[in-house]
């Protein structure tokens, strides 16, 4: 039996657009048990069960079989045990851990045929993009790019006693793809350059640790305003974060979770505002978050 523990991850960070991500302090668990049935069992053990597939279409479950596929490896029968705690369809990687964990259950499982980045660009070519998995796969702040054969990427990590990650989650779902599908085919080239800058700065900043730049370095033209009219009260939750101290918000991945970068040492912050939210933004709940540098990792393997 592999046990996989996977942590949730947050996209983009404003201007990193498909390219940006840091992994966060909160798991999905996925437990892989081959057996001689010759058959699937999936059991969920929360409530997630009400909406996702306990058969071959389940994408922990097809995630394995890419692996098992590209290596040959013969599975007889499998039972798949999972935990899912990270909200889904949220901005918050629940999709990535799954592929995450799947990919890398079923590698160990074929006994590591594949190799980290091969593990790594498998997830990413299932995913379609690479800023959740990187980090879901390998923790801390990573910046990557997919090229045809494999994902370049580095990592930092962050320090948990500096940076912390407010998630303000709300209780509507947003899909990926609708939250793609209003994105322009082309922006102005003004936009593109606006983000090579701001993102550049985003990425030297959280490595070098010079977090007064945070707020200007989340600035995007990309994507965040054309999301906006899928996400209610968006602009009013961004002031409402910067007025308590937050050194930068953005909207993490596809939506509709909202980020709040905050110093670990605001220790007011989170009750600040969950009392607002609970007031006056019924649907919104806070969760704050560590960053997790670990990335996937095999709890058990016997
Ligand atoms: N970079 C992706 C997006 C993240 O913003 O659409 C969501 O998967």
């Amino acid at each position: 039996m592999v046990k996989v523990r996977i942590p949730a991850t947050s996209a983009n960070i404003g201007s990193g657009f498909d390219s940006m991500g840091i992994a966060l302090g909160l798991y999905n668990y996925v437990a892989a048990e081959e057996n001689d049935s010759g058959r699937l069992e999936i059991d969920i053990l929360d409530d997630s069960r009400e909406f996702l597939p306990q058969n071959e279409e389940n994408l922990i479950y097809r995630s394995m079989k890419r692996v098992f596929d590209v290596t040959g490896y013969k599975c007889p029968g499998l039972k798949l045990t999972l935990e899912n705690n990270i909200m889904i369809t949220r901005g918050l990687g629940s999709s990535s851990a799954g592929i995450v964990g799947g990919v890398v259950a079923a590698n160990k499982l074929c006994g590591d045929k594949l190799s980290l980045n091969e593990a790594l660009k498998l997830a990413a070519d299932i995913e379609g993009h690479p800023d959740n998995v990187t980090p879901a796969m390998v923790g801390g702040f990573t910046v990557n790019v997919m090229t045809k054969h494999m994902i370049r990427y580095v990592k930092t990590e962050l320090d948990p006693d500096e940076l912390s990650f407010a998630a303000l989650v709300p209780d509507f779902y947003l899909q990926t793809k609708k939250s793609r599908e209003v994105l322009p085919k082309s922006v102005p080239h003004n936009d593109a350059v606006y983000n090579t800058g701001h993102s550049a700065l985003l990425a030297a900043s959280l490595i070098t640790g010079k977090y007064e730049n945070i707020r200007t370095a989340v600035g995007d033209k990309l994507h965040q305003n054309y999301r906006k009219r899928l996400i209610p009260n968006m602009d009013s939750l961004f002031r409402l974060c910067y007025d308590n101290g937050a050194l930068g918000v953005y909207l993490s991945g596809a939506g509709p979770t909202i980020i709040a970068i905050t110093e670990t040492k605001n220790k007011s912050f989170g009750c600040d505002i969950s009392r607002i939210l609970i007031n006056k933004m019924k649907g919104w709940k806070l969760h704050m978050l560590k960053p997790d540098n670990i990335g996937a990792c095999i709890l058990e393997n016997n």
